[in-house]
């Protein structure tokens, strides 16, 4: 096979995956230059050098795209809708405080992510809480700050959430979580608007519940809330659960209730093999078609859409290692980092960084990382060039639930971070130090203090 073979390509069910041109082709902040690869106009050597391996860069041109893409389609259809940065795909400092400055507000699902919110900018007012298992500490910290909205996801939560407003003499506004019951499609560990699912309120007790909101103290129901799922690459589900709010917004309305703010969710998909998601423009005109009517203020919650492509995890191979049966590429980085092979088994475009490997002739290699389980496997006979130790690759579109999956098993430290802007790169999250790691440990008393190491 060539590697310069574009979008037309063999299938042999071996998810080989898209030809090298094909990836970058449809990747716009990255290009492939003399030097070799590059994020806008940064050559990714220059990173791996100057600051190591194994590293995640974002592009702040393709995040300021993206998002700026999505706002344009969301205006173009004249509704009142605001996007709110799920910071769970990506919470790193300086990619929420790009977004903040782009206008974005925030989802947040926890204290922390909360707190960084507000440190990258965002108000107060521009913040919905969401999540299945707020405690009550984050409730009240998120009232006392004055968040905008808490989606609440039960019956239990709305008490527990009165008592709490109550007890501080404050109103909390309300979105109440809908399960609309549809399967979103996509990998079973991420849908979560089905019935069986832990997400939401069951569609059939959502009036009945606003309801009892309104009489509640301490809350001030403001309308609803759905999310049924992420990588979501048709409409249809998006549909769905939108008509089953439209629904709900009249039942609401019929019942006496006032109904000002439909929270739509995330969800929406991104292409990193062969998927095909909606464009921005025909899930906004989805919205405007099944919610346009109500006159609501919308909001939207995409994580994975504006982030997801515009990362990549840069790693160096340690070893290419000629099993019995098998090549393997061992990089540096492994599970800890980059965890979606792993867990989800998705796919990830796999990009050398030299020249010369994009001409060379391919075949297969398993890519993997040095943790000691075999499930550390980022591809499975994925035609690649010879990668000697020593070669830098790319490991695409790892904007979204990367970093912020990573985790120090094998006593690994967490990978730096680097964003690129035009010409400029730089250092947006430290390497991590084996003392920053280690930081937390404390022995028992009765341990008594460490000794100095034996000297053999
Ligand atoms: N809003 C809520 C309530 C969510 O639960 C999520 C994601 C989002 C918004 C953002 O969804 P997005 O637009 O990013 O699809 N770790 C998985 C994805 C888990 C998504 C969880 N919820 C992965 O790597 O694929």
């Amino acid at each position: 096979m060539s590697p310069l073979d574009t979008i037309a390509r063999e299938k042999q069910g071996d998810r080989s995956g898209p030809g090298f041109r094909s990836l970058l082709a449809q990747r716009p902040h990255l290009t492939l230059t003399a030097v070799g690869l590059a994020v806008e106009a940064v050559p990714l050597i220059r990173i791996a050098v100057g600051h190591g391996t194994p590293t995640w860069v974002y592009s702040a041109g393709a995040i300021s795209h993206r998002y700026r893409m999505m706002a344009t389609a969301l205006s173009a259809t004249g509704l009142d809708v605001r996007i709110h940065y799920a910071l769970k795909a990506n919470d790193a400092l300086a990619v929420v405080t790009l977004l903040a400055r782009q206008g974005a507000g925030a989802d947040v699902v926890s204290d922390g992510e909360r707190r960084i919110a507000r440190q990258a900018g965002i108000a107060a007012k521009d913040i919905m809480f969401s999540g299945v298992g707020k405690t009550e500490a984050e409730l009240r910290a998120a009232l006392a700050d004055g968040t905008g909205q808490i989606n609440v996801e039960s019956g239990e939560e709305l008490a527990m959430l009165s008592g709490i407003a109550r007890s501080m003499g404050v109103t909390a506004r309300v979105a109440l979580r809908v399960n609309p019951d549809v399967d979103a499609g996509t990998h079973e560990k991420i849908t979560t608007g089905l019935a069986e699912n832990k997400f939401g309120i069951p569609a059939a007790d959502a009036v009945a519940l606003y309801s009892h909101a309104a009489a509640l103290p301490g809350i001030s129901p403001v309308g609803l809330a759905v999310h049924i799922g992420s990588q979501i690459t048709s409409l249809a589900p998006y549909r769905a659960a939108y008509g089953v709010l439209a629904e709900l917004v009249q039942a609401i309305r019929a019942a006496g209730h006032t109904v000002t703010a439909l929270d739509c969710g995330g969800g929406l998909g991104i292409s990193y093999e062969d998927e095909e998601p909606p464009t921005p423009q025909a899930f906004a005109s989805v919205l405007k078609e099944t919610l346009g009517g109500l006159d609501v203020k919308l909001a939207i919650e995409p994580g994975r859409w504006i982030v997801g492509p515009a990362g990549l995890l840069l790693t160096r191979v340690v070893m290419q290692k000629q099993g019995e049966q098998r090549r393997f590429v061992i990089l540096d980085a492994a599970m800890n980092d980059l965890l979606r092979p792993s867990l989800y088994g998705a796919w990830h475009g796999i990009l050398p960084i030299t020249p010369a490997r994009w001409r060379a002739a391919l075949s297969p290699a398993d890519v993997v990382g040095p943790v000691c389980e075999s499930g550390d496997t980022f591809a499975t006979a994925r035609p690649l060039p010879d990668l000697p130790a020593g070669e830098v690759v790319a490991l695409l579109d790892t904007g979204a639930y990367g970093a912020v999956m990573s985790s120090t098993y094998n006593a690994r430290p967490l990978a730096a971070q680097v964003m690129v802007s035009g010409t400029v790169d730089a250092v947006i999250r430290q390497r991590q130090s084996f003392e920053a790691m280690r930081a937390s440990d404390v022995l028992p008393p009765w341990l008594g203090p460490l000794l100095p190491p034996p000297r053999h």
